[in-house]
């Protein structure tokens, strides 16, 4: 049988264009063409090759998944043993790493390759002539099992190395593992399947891996990345770790961007920080960093003691999650009446802190998780989010429990102010509906209005609104102004010193007030004031109503008469207003008691330029784009950055979402990064955003 030359020339193109995509889709995360075209590429490729079994060799595309499953696994023995790392958990553990290498060697400073310690599998890669031909796992280091089948399915995987001088033998080894997002969705899945969940994307990546039927393994999403070489045969290796990744690179095998070459302990400790800062904005999870001498000669001088290497070592980061005991469920009550259900914790070191709370968010998260007073649970924290309660261990739950109800719990009233409470059809938050009589609410409230960005008033904290809200000394946003006054209708009568004195009174009969903090609290308290038409809106606390809307608002109305005046219609004429948004605006004026603290509000002398309109931002290249601020930027406050972006015309957000423009990252940004990452959002770091500020 001969195959025509024209049909073998198309076949070797249509491969080498499908791995291309291949490469482009699964690996640089940067398709070039739509779905469908792929699709035409690879049916048109199946077609030829049914006309051609000649051509149909194992490394094509359309080979990845075998036909039919395996009785098992068989037993493989490393060429070259697969050892594991020793531990660094403090930088005076990495100091003496460095120590003992500089040691070894003889040398002042010593160049290390780093990357993150990917949170997956071990694996090894036999490519012969530049094919795939074997996969194994780890195993015990030693010997491991011939996963060859499953391993073709992985698409980031190649089954043929991209060049035309492949090398005789070519062992790589790396890390199989499912990337966050793609977890999420597949356990998505398992649920809609009624199928168990995954625990975590190391464990739904290793039980991917060790089917039987290479038909499931290529169900899930796995993905890889190489972090080194086992055995090799007549190739010229350059002679540094860092420039054999970059030569794997050009074979199209995955590497992770992530890796660095860096200098001497600093560099190590740099590169630490570095990588726990963007821990949960990377796509994948890691438990640490992984530091490698980066000259090989090097590596070779230094050896191995036991089953780990002297040229190399994981500096690990504490753990996110851990394991205790759900000792109680509390509830607490928002600003808008909101209840959380609050696990409360048999102490946990997690995240390098001790956490003893964690939100378990509300009744469907709840029911989803099952869980229980008195289960084993796992608790996460993770950056600067909140600790949560991620799941139970069911297999531990003593007889006995009963599953949770936040309703019943608080028998349906406010544990607070025992107002009923309601749960609104389309909503998944129960809320207490005392408004502004339940002191919870109240307290949350004036928290608010007295914030940094509200009405700014230093010192108003926690522990002292606590106070003055138990005491009944303040109810309202207006009694702030006049503290420890009575009667209101004797208000035109005091002077500003007797109110100062009243003030001062009131405050020092409080716990915990020197003379000098309730003066300072008081001129704040005066200070505030004087303040913008946009942050009193803000400070009312209107539902929906956030720092940005109530700048809209602020621009648009100039006054706040008109603003309260508004109907539904006129207020979405207000950029970014819609009509939850301008509801939310209509019943909050429409309620006589909060025009009546507005009246107050003004009659103590909360005032603000009126018709004032905030300056109109410069047309720029920012102008219109949305931002999200996240993290501790290097040197500017995220004030400052906020400012200058809003004076260029620039919006700054507090959450992302698909609108969002730019996303600026700082130190230990946490979930909104991920969040940005998961969308496609564009990520700034300090200098990008001074230099786009610049343009
Ligand atoms: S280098 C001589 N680099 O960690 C050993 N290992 O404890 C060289 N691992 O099973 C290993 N990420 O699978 C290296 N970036 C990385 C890694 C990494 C994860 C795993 C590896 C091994 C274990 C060792």
């Amino acid at each position: 049988m001969t195959v025509p030359q024209d049909a073998a020339a198309c076949v070797r193109q249509l491969r080498e264009e499908i791995e291309r995509h291949n490469y482009l889709y699964y690996v640089l995360d940067k398709p070039e063409i739509p779905d469908a075209e792929y699709d035409k590429l690879f049916r048109e490729l199946e077609r030829l090759e049914a006309g051609n079994p000649l051509l149909a060799t194992p490394d094509s595309p359309t080979r990845r998944v075998g036909a039919s499953p395996l009785a098992e696994f068989s037993q493989l023995t490393h060429r070259v043993p697969m050892l594991s790392l020793n531990n660094a958990f403090e930088e005076e553990e990495v100091a003496a790493f460095d120590r003992r290498v500089r040691e070894g060697l003889g040398v002042e400073m010593v160049e290390y390759a780093v990357d993150p310690k990917f949170d997956g599998l071990a694996i090894s890669l036999i490519y012969e002539n530049g094919i795939l031909v074997q996969g194994a796992t780890r195993g015990d280091g030693y010997t491991g099992e011939d996963v060859t089948t499953n391993l073709r399915t992985i698409k980031a995987i190649p089954l043929r190395l991209h060049t035309a001088n492949p090398p005789k033998l070519l062992e790589v080894r790396g890390e199989v593992l499912i990337l966050k997002a793609d977890f999420e969705k597949l356990n998505r899945q398992q649920r809609e399947k009624g199928d168990k969940e995954f625990a975590n994307p190391r464990n739904a990546a290793a039980g991917s891996l060790r089917q039987l039927d290479p038909r499931i393994t290529a169900t899930r999403p796995l993905t890889f990345f190489a972090y080194g070489l086992g055995s090799v045969d007549e190739v010229d290796l350059p002679r540094k770790l860092s420039a054999v990744m970059d030569y794997l690179e050009s074979l199209r095998v995955p590497v992770c961007r992530e890796r660095r070459v860096v200098q001497g302990v600093d560099g190590l400790l740099d590169y630490y920080r570095m990588i726990g800062a963007r821990r949960d904005g990377l796509p994948y999870d890691i438990d640490g960093v992984v530091y490698k001498v980066n000259n090989l000669s090097w590596q070779e001088q230094l050896g191995f003691v036991s089953r780990a290497p002297r040229f190399a070592i994981a500096h690990k980061f504490p753990a996110q999650e851990a394991m205790t005991e759900l000792l109680g469920i509390d509830v607490q009550v928002g600003r808008t009446g909101t209840l959380t259900p609050v696990a409360r914790l048999k102490p946990v070191f997690v995240g390098g802190v001790t956490v003893t709370n964690a939100t378990l968010h509300n009744q469907d998260e709840i029911d989803r998780k099952d869980v229980r007073i008195g289960d084993t649970v796992i608790v996460r924290r993770a950056g600067d989010v909140i600790p949560e309660v991620v799941r139970v261990l069911p297999e531990r739950r003593q007889p006995g429990t009963q599953a949770y109800n936040l309703l019943e719990a608080v028998r349906h009233v406010c544990p607070v102010c025992g107002s009923h409470v309601i749960r609104l059809p389309d909503e998944v938050a129960a809320r207490c509906s005392g408004g502004l009589f339940c002191p919870a609410q109240r307290k949350r409230s004036l928290l608010h209005f007295a914030s940094r960005t509200a009405m700014d008033i230093e010192g108003l904290g926690d522990k002292l609104m606590e106070q003055l809200v138990d005491r009944d000394l303040v109810s309202t946003p207006a009694d702030l102004y006049t503290l420890g006054l009575k009667d209101l209708d004797s208000l035109d009568r005091m002077t500003p010193a007797d109110l100062y004195e009243l003030g001062m009174n009131t405050l020092a009969s409080l716990d915990r007030m020197a003379e000098k903090s309730a003066a300072n609290v008081l001129d704040a308290i005066k200070a505030s004031k004087k303040t913008t038409l946009a942050r009193f809106i803000y400070a009312l606390g209107i539902r929906n109503v956030g720092e940005a809307t109530a700048k809209d608002l602020a621009r648009h109305f100039g006054g706040l008469d008109v603003l309260m005046a508004a109907d539904e219609e006129e207020l979405q004429q207000v950029p970014d207003v819609g009509p939850v948004v301008a509801q939310s605006i209509v019943q909050f004026f429409a309620e006589p008691h909060n025009r009546g603290v507005i009246e107050r509000l003004r009659a103590v002398g909360v005032h603000w330029v009126e018709g004032e309109r905030a300056p109109r931002p410069m047309a720029s290249a920012i102008s219109g784009k949305t931002f999200v601020l996240t993290g501790t930027l290097p040197s500017l406050t995220r004030d400052e950055a906020k400012e200058k972006i809003e004076a260029l015309g620039g919006k700054v957000s507090g959450s992302v979402s698909k609108k969002t423009d730019y996303v600026v990252a700082g130190v230990e940004a946490g979930s909104k990064l991920a969040k940005a990452q998961e969308l496609g959002v564009v990520v700034l770091d300090e200098n990008n955003l001074i230099e786009l500020l610049g343009k």
